[in-house]
């Protein structure tokens, strides 16, 4: 539990309190793990794998808001705030999973104010993620946002060329930039063309940094 970075803190006491309380899960990719709107029981760290936060409309069209993997954590804003789920989590991988009861969250909460403080900053962290991504909707066009997600997956300045090592299908990056999924291959299309991007296997290498105005 040392490792993930919300525990790490702890000393050794709190830690083995804490395994007493943990239970540890597997699930096969595409598990919806739990709905926006659910009532919440849980809060759940990753230790492997990856996963889709997302809202869905009523017309069943999915907005992803992120993407958290190994280290990072989900499910505490419901627990916290005592509103239903604020999201869906679905797995986007086969994920193995910490999960927390309610209760035993709240009580690590009320003794620990290291881990308080870095939910804290967690949620900071998310909300300045999320204007970000406000800033994009509202001011650049889907070339712009596409040449955004790409690059900020990447993980780089962009200046090198890199491969973005997650596959992605044009419906699912569709999802991450607010977008049509004809709108995003016609972009991707555009953007192999002139040499910017290839794409092998769903793979995306970016060959040149991507201009977000165009
Ligand atoms: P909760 O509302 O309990 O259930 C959905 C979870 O998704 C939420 O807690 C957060 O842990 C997570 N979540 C919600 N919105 C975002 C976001 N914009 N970025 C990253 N994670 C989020």
């Amino acid at each position: 539990l040392k490792d993930i970075p919300l525990f790490s803190d702890l000393d050794n006491d709190e830690l083995t309190e804490l395994k007493k309380v943990t239970v540890t899960k597997t699930f096969p990719k595409n598990t919806i793990l739990f709905s926006e709107g659910d009532p919440s029981d849980s809060f759940y760290v990753i230790r492997s794998g990856k996963v889709n936060v997302g809202i869905n409309d009523e017309e069943g069209r999915e907005v992803i808001l992120s993407i958290l993997g190994p280290g990072e954590y989900f499910g505490e804003m419901a627990l916290m705030d005592g509103e239903p789920r604020s999201a869906f989590v679905m797995t986007k991988e086969m994920v193995r999973l910490l999960i927390i009861s309610k209760k035993d969250f709240k009580l690590l909460l009320s003794s620990d104010n290291e881990i308080l403080l870095k939910l804290l900053k967690g949620l900071q962290k998310r909300l300045r993620e999320a204007n970000k991504k406000i800033e994009s909707l509202a001011l650049m066009d889907v070339y712009g946002r596409v040449a955004r997600l790409l690059t900020q997956l990447a993980g780089g300045s962009g200046e090198e060329e890199t491969t973005i090592q997650d596959k992605l299908t044009h419906q699912e990056i569709a999802n991450m930039v607010g977008a049509s999924r004809e709108m995003v291959s016609r972009v991707l299309k555009e953007l192999t063309i002139e040499g910017y991007i290839s794409i092998e296997k769903k793979r995306i290498t970016i060959h040149k940094k991507l201009p977000y105005e165009w």
